[in-house]
């Protein structure tokens, strides 16, 4: 199967670097960054692009743009993988739209235009005929949606909580360990690539919102935005409160939480015992999904990070392969 990949920050890297080192079958042929592009129907040289980037800062021609890829690379599907903008969801909404109307198979990890236009967008690649996939736009490596849409097929989804911000979880595991202060584990979160190009996002629980909206939107289609969600972040929290929670055998946690019959949709920092199902150290991420079937459900696993992120998307690519582009 033909990609073409959008968008060559931390994310866009690892999903290369695992094509380059994994045979998937994937040929890739065009990418961009957000100032060059390259085209090459007979595969690019995947080494030569990550080196080239890495040593020019940037990948391609610099008078081609991603709009040339989307619009004239030969690719069945579209890897789009650039910054999130949760407020117009643009360029990437647009970007998608392009490769849908050619017929392309999209799959992202941009939660900007999932959380605004999923709706639409889903109902665009209906009607074209191909699939919109978007594993990694919430809770990075864990496989959510494949879990909701498969394993779970069939249960009814009555209520959601967990962990949602890798960056988050990471930054309180840190102040809780080391005794770090807000602002030096942020810088480490930041060093380490699991936060978003902008980390307010991250720490005032914008993050975690939106992937709470996503997840609402998937389960229940209930038409919920950002601003429907009761946020609160992490951003004023003091080594202080997390000392206090430690001396009470407990610690703190960024909590995301959906409940449609009692209309509840929260971000917010909460004391948790320590033994609590959702306290994990580090960039994990862990789901609770409270079924009428299965009834309980708890996924974890790594909610942030280069290669975990690619995961959720080559499982998308691979899902898309077998599903469509391999019977066609
Ligand atoms: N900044 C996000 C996080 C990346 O820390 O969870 C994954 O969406």
């Amino acid at each position: 199967m033909k990609v073409a990949l959008i968008g060559l920050g931390t994310v866009g890297r690892g999903v290369l670097e695992m094509l380059a080192k994994k045979d998937l079958g994937l040929v890739l042929t065009g990418i961009a960054d957000s100032k060059s592009a390259f085209l090459d129907p007979a595969g690019i040289d995947i080494a030569r692009v990550l080196a080239r980037k890495k040593k020019e800062g940037f990948c391609g021609d610099q008078h081609l743009t991603a709009e040339d890829v989307i619009k004239k690379a030969d690719y069945d599907a579209l890897i789009e993988v650039t910054p999130t903008n949760a407020l117009s969801g643009e360029p990437a909404i647009g970007y998608i739209k392009a490769a849908l109307n050619r017929k392309k198979h999209v799959v992202t990890s941009n939660k900007g235009p999932i959380a605004l236009a999923a709706k639409e967008l889903r109902a665009m690649a209906r009607k074209k005929g191909v699939a919109l996939r978007y594993e990694a736009t919430v809770a990075g490596a864990i496989p959510v949606m494949h879990t909701l849409d498969h394993g779970l097929a069939g249960n009814e989804i009555l209520a959601l909580y967990g962990v949602l911000n890798g960056t988050c979880n990471f930054i309180l595991t840190r102040m809780a360990a080391e005794g770090l202060t807000y602002e030096q584990a942020l810088m480490e979160a930041r060093e380490m690539g699991y936060a978003e190009a902008d980390p307010t996002y991250d720490v005032q629980g914008i993050d975690a919102a939106i992937k709470l909206v996503i997840l609402a939107n998937t389960i229940w289609d209930n038409g919920v935005k950002l601003d429907d969600v009761d946020r609160t972040g992490i951003d004023l929290l003091t080594p202080d409160a997390l000392r206090l929670a430690d001396e009470g055998g407990c610690t703190i946690r960024l909590i995301a939480e959906a409940n449609p019959k009692k209309h509840l949709l929260r971000v917010s920092p909460r004391i948790l015992d320590k033994n609590h199902p959702l306290v994990f150290e580090g960039t994990l991420n862990a789901l609770t999904l409270e079924t009428d079937m299965a009834k309980e459900i708890t996924l974890i696993g790594r909610g942030a990070g280069s290669v975990e992120t690619a995961s959720a998307i080559i499982g998308d690519l691979l899902w898309i392969r077998d599903r469509y582009v391999q019977r066609a």
